[in-house]
């Protein structure tokens, strides 16, 4: 596979991110942020993909799916037909096959999660970036990231919103490493 992948997630204290099925929080400025992130391009006839676990997918309010100007790959063991628009696939490497197949029409590799989609990401050798939002207080989660890599370093990225950041009184601040 040619493109890298780069993971975007926000996190809160315990590093929480889910509950039943949801997100623990409201942050409209944090979705715009992804949103941006992985809607935009440099190339006008490219896409970029966002490659998620089926869970994920379901969380996602149906007027919102597929995730609109995006390429949405969903993974799943199950046969699920998610409509023309979305491609399912059953395994990373699948993915990835498809993902080789299709390159000249895509511009970035985004994965949006969960938990086990987020791991095995951390742990490929086509990890690129991981884009992190910290968000400043604890909330109930029954969904977490994973740890950390060791060798992963926070880089700077001038084209995010540097330092803290609020919203409804709940701060946030957002980060990205890379593996050393
Ligand atoms: N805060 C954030 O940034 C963020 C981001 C994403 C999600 N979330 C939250 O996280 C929760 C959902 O995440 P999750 O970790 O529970 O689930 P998930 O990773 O989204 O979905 C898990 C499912 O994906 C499929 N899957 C995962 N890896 C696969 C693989 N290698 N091959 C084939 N299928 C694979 C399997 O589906 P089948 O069972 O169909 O086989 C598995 O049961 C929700 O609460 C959501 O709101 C938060």
């Amino acid at each position: 596979m040619s493109h890298k992948l780069e993971l975007i997630a926000a996190a809160c204290e315990n590093m929480g991110i889910g509950i039943n099925g949801d997100l623990p929080w409201r942050l409209k400025t944090e979705m715009a942020f992804f949103t941006r992130m992985t809607t935009e391009t440099n190339h006008t006839n490219k896409k970029n993909v966002v490659l998620m676990g089926r869970r994920t997918w379901e969380c996602i309010p149906d007027k919102y799916r597929p995730l609109k100007d995006r390429i949405n790959m969903v993974l799943t063991s199950k046969s699920l037909d998610y409509g023309n628009e979305t491609i399912t696939c059953k395994s990373i490497s699948h993915a990835f096959d498809i993902i080789t197949q299709m390159q000249n029409q895509i511009e970035r590799v985004w994965v949006i999660g969960g938990s086990s989609v987020y791991k095995s990401a951390m742990e490929s050798p086509y990890f690129g970036r991981l884009y992190l939002t910290r968000i400043k207080k604890k909330f109930e989660c029954d969904t977490f990231f994973p740890p950390i890599p060791n060798d992963f370093v926070l880089i700077e990225d001038p084209t995010i919103p540097q330092g803290i950041q609020k919203e409804n009184g709940i701060e946030f601040v957002y980060e990205v490493y890379e593996r050393r």
